[in-house]
């Protein structure tokens, strides 16, 4: 499918074929696409937790306001916003820009300094924006590819964070900027047609910024 007619055809499904099983190498293969987003210095501050076994989706269900489709869909992917990815990531990032020819050798003290400035410390606010900012591009990378494979989507902030990270025991310091369920329209389903969209015009100024009342 076309990327731009990818992004028209994606909604945010609210019915999903409940027991239609999506194969794990069809998930990896999704986020082998979806690995590709673009993120501050090629950080990649992403984990994934896959949620497929029923019971585990029922327990996630709890935690995310009792929302059907939690349980429905063939699978729920917990973004995981990890703070600690540039202490992680940064060595072999520069490593391979080395090695590619991005850079010289002698510029990646300038690079980790860099990094530290930017990004500040693993417990800052600065780092928590820096680990949801991009764990929500590849979120949408995800769901664009999703819908290039012919996979539905529903991205949803409607969970309790502290009960899903002690369900699945996700450390205290990562955040869960969303959950994503995935899977397949239910049959004799079809979609109200997509809500109301700010015109272009509305949010656009060119050059200057030029807010609302
Ligand atoms: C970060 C995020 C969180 C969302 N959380 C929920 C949710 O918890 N439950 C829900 O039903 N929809 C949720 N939505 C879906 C939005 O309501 C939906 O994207 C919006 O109405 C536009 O519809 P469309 O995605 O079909 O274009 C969420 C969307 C985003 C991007």
């Amino acid at each position: 499918m076309e990327v731009v007619h990818a992004i028209q055809e994606r909604r945010s499904i609210n019915f999903f074929e409940p027991g239609r099983d999506l194969p794990d190498e069809k998930i990896r293969e999704l986020l082998d696409v979806a690995r590709l987003a673009p993120s501050s210095m090629n950080l990649q501050p992403w984990r994934v937790v896959v949620v497929k076994d029923a019971e585990r989706k029922k327990t996630l269900r709890k935690c995310s306001f009792d929302q059907p489709k939690v349980e429905e869909a063939s699978a729920v992917l917990i973004m995981v916003a990890d703070p600690v990815a540039v202490e992680e990531n940064i060595d072999p990032v520069l490593k391979s820009w080395v090695e590619l020819g991005y850079m010289k050798p002698e510029m990646v003290e300038t690079y980790t300094g860099m990094a530290a400035a930017l990004y500040s410390t693993a417990d800052s606010i600065t780092r928590k924006f820096f680990a949801v900012k991009n764990t929500s591009l590849f979120a949408m990378n995800l769901m664009i590819a999703a819908k290039g494979m012919g996979l539905e989507t529903h991205p949803m902030d409607g969970f309790d964070e502290n009960s899903v990270k002690r369900e699945f025991q996700i450390p205290d310091d990562k955040i869960i900027p969303m959950l994503i369920a995935l899977g397949y329209l239910k049959s004799g389903m079809t979609l109200l047609p997509r809500a109301f969209r700010k015109a272009v015009d509305s949010f656009v100024t060119f050059n200057t910024y030029r807010g609302g009342t």
